[in-house]
Formats: structure tokens, sequence, C-alpha cells
């Protein structure tokens, strides 16, 4: 399914382009294919969104560009953690969050790539990460505790650790604490009182961001919008 969904997003790519890439298992495969694409006379720079689909994009040959380098990304195709009806998402299982929301704001198309299981009626059932500082990271997450109470959801957070039990650091070396929301129901109300704690650099929550959403299903894809 995750490969059917990168499969129909190649569509999308033309000769010359520049393409934001992202990180994850699905995005893994959107790269892979872009490689055979490239093997095959494709020509085309990439912005990775994490040091894992850096390594991938090389491996793959897809040629790799500074995102200073240039000022425009043509299309930029990432997955995601939960999609909902909107089209709005939650992103960063993976700890990529900045780097993607960077990428995806600046490109001129954002195209999302799931399997089926990712759609959701509302966001909030899979952790919602939020990436902090790693300065008084205790006390930026109490107050992010804090925020969702406010909200009326669970203050059920957890710093983000490695399976060798160190804290988790994202390529900019900053902490990502998961939220157990359980059900967002008013994403960008959250999304605001989140982002206005210091010590907070970003959240997961991508709100109308996505211009296209390509599910992978069973026996095909499906698109929202
Ligand atoms: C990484 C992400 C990923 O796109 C997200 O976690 C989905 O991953 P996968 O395609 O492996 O299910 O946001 O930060």
């Amino acid at each position: 399914m995750k490969r059917r969904a990168a499969a129909e997003a190649m569509t999308l790519v033309a000769d010359g382009m520049t393409l934001g890439l992202g990180t994850g298992s699905t995005a893994a495969h959107f790269i892979d294919l872009l490689g055979e694409a490239v093997r095959n006379g494709l020509s085309v720079k990439g912005v990775p969104t994490s040091e894992d689909t850096s390594r991938r994009a090389e491996a793959a040959g897809v040629e790799l560009i500074e995102p200073d380098e240039t000022t425009v990304i043509d299309l930029a195709v990432d997955g995601a953690d939960e999609v909902d009806a909107r089209g709005d998402l939650i992103k960063g299982g993976g700890g990529a969050l900045l780097r993607e929301k960077i990428v995806a704001a600046v490109a001129k198309r954002f195209v999302v790539i799931a399997d089926a299981s990712k759609k959701v009626a509302e966001l909030g059932a899979f952790p919602l990460p939020v990436e902090i500082d790693r300065f008084a990271y205790g006390l930026t997450a109490r107050r992010i505790r804090e925020a969702l109470v406010a909200q009326g959801l669970p203050g059920d957070i957890a710093l983000r650790h490695r399976p060798d039990g160190a804290a988790f650091v994202t390529d900019g070396g900053n902490l990502v604490v998961d939220c157990r929301a359980r059900r967002i129901h008013e994403p960008a109300l959250l999304d605001g009182a989140l982002k206005s704690i210091p010590g907070v650099v970003e959240t997961g929550l991508f709100l109308r961001m996505a211009e296209r959403v390509i599910f992978g299903t069973a026996d095909g894809v499906e698109v929202l919008r």
C-alpha cells in the first residue's frame, strides 16, 4: 500500500524539478522509485528532511542539495502518521517533524503519501510529537501538559526515548515529547497554544498544508483533494 501511494506520487514528478524528500518508510518507497527513474534518465534534485533520508537518497543515486542552495522546491512528498478528512496531519513519528515542516511549507506543492490505515475521523489517537529545546525541557514539558489540560485533553505526555533507553535527539539536536491527546477536537487551537510556549520548537500538527493526500489501498489508490 505504501509502495502504491509512492508510485502514484511519482506521476507528479517532472524532469528538472527540485523535490522535498520526506522521512519514514513510505517516503523511503518514493525515494527508491525516484532512484530508479534517475537511473533511467530523470534529472531532479532532492532536499532531504533528515539524515536517514539523506543516506537513503544518496544510496539510490538521487542528487541532493542543501535547502539554502535553492529558492524553489517544486514538490515535497512525505508520509504521515494520521490524516483526517480535511487532509490535516499528525507527523513526526520518525522525529523529523521540524525539517519536514520547513520543507513542506516552502514547497509549491506538498503531497502526502500513506497507507489507508493512516486515515482517521479525528486526529489524536497517534501521540502528537512536539519538538522542544533541551534547555529546561522539564519545565517546557510541564507547560505542554498544562496547555493540553486547559483544552480538556489528557495531560498524558512522555519524553521520547530510543530503544537503548537514551533520550531521543532529533537531527537538529532537540528532544521530542509525545502527547497522548487521544482526540484533538480543535487542532489549530492546540497548535497555537503549544507554539506559544517558549521552548517548543515545532509541533507535529500539519494543518492545511497538504495539497493532496494519496492513500495506497489493498487494490489501488484513493486520493483526497
Ligand atoms: C517522520 C514522519 C513520517 O512521515 C511518519 O512517521 C510516517 O512514517 P511511515 O511512512 O514510516 O509510516 O513524520 O517524522
